[in-house]
């Protein structure tokens, strides 16, 4: 295997020539914090959370899809890219939903992590916020577009893994939101129930249907047949 060196914080480390800086940070058990990476499955540099300064760039560069390369100097700590991550992190949470108390995933949020990482206790930015309604119709995956923070990990995971392509990217700018073809509730595309986004999803965005829910939405529609296949859980790194 072809091999590389590179210098990431000043420290001297030899990688696959096919590694991304965050594959060699990771390597040299550097802390390069990420929120749409997920290995594999979702590597979009959408986020922009990883960045990082590299020698010889002009701007701060995304670690999770910039490759190494022969002579690379890489810094992932300096103020400019802390200061960079943390505007970004403000600037998401800006437009979410902050009802953390009430979410079925506080304390196993990695936006919560995030901020307590990034040290951010107030959000500089107000503005327009969006107020989605919340797509509970489906008889296993409840949607609240509210909470989500448009890392696409979902929509890589439901058309490249599971094939199915039932939520996509939709809309631009301000109004970019994950949701379905013509903004249809879950229940009326072709989503298999698998689950998976909700596996990929880092917040609370998507979740699984509570069993009182299933009872309620039953007892409102007897003819409901409510079919659920749990797959597997996958690792998410
Ligand atoms: Fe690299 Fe999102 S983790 S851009």
């Amino acid at each position: 295997m072809q091999m590389v060196n590179i210098t990431i914080d000043n420290c001297k480390i030899q990688v696959p020539a096919n590694y991304t800086v965050l594959e060699a940070a990771r390597q040299a058990n550097i802390d390069i914090p990420t929120l749409c990476f997920l290995k594999d499955i979702n590597e979009v540099g959408a986020c922009r959370m990883c960045v990082v300064e590299v020698k010889g760039a002009r701007s701060l560069q995304a670690a999770c899809v910039y490759p190494v390369s022969e002579g690379l100097e890489v810094y992932t700590q300096t103020p400019a890219v802390r200061e960079a991550r943390k505007v970004t992190l403000e600037l998401i949470l800006s437009n979410h939903e902050k009802k953390c108390l009430t979410c079925v995933r506080s304390e196993n949020c990695e936006l919560q992590r995030l901020a307590k990482d990034l040290n951010v206790k107030d959000i500089r930015f107000e503005g327009e916020t969006s107020n989605l309604p919340i797509d509970d119709l489906s008889p296993s995956v409840v949607r609240d577009p509210n909470k989500c923070v448009l890392c696409r990990r979902c929509v890589s995971m439901c058309k490249n893994i599971q094939s199915v392509g039932a939520i996509e990217v939709t809309e631009r700018g301000f109004r970019t939101t994950v949701s379905t073809a013509f903004n249809k509730p879950l229940s009326e595309v072709p989503c298999v129930n698998c689950g998976q986004c909700i596996n990929v999803c880092p917040v609370g965005a998507l979740r699984e249907k509570d069993d009182i829910e299933k009872v309620w939405d039953a007892l409102a529609n007897p003819e409901l047949h409510v079919l659920v296949q749990t797959a597997p859980a996958v690792r998410v790194a």
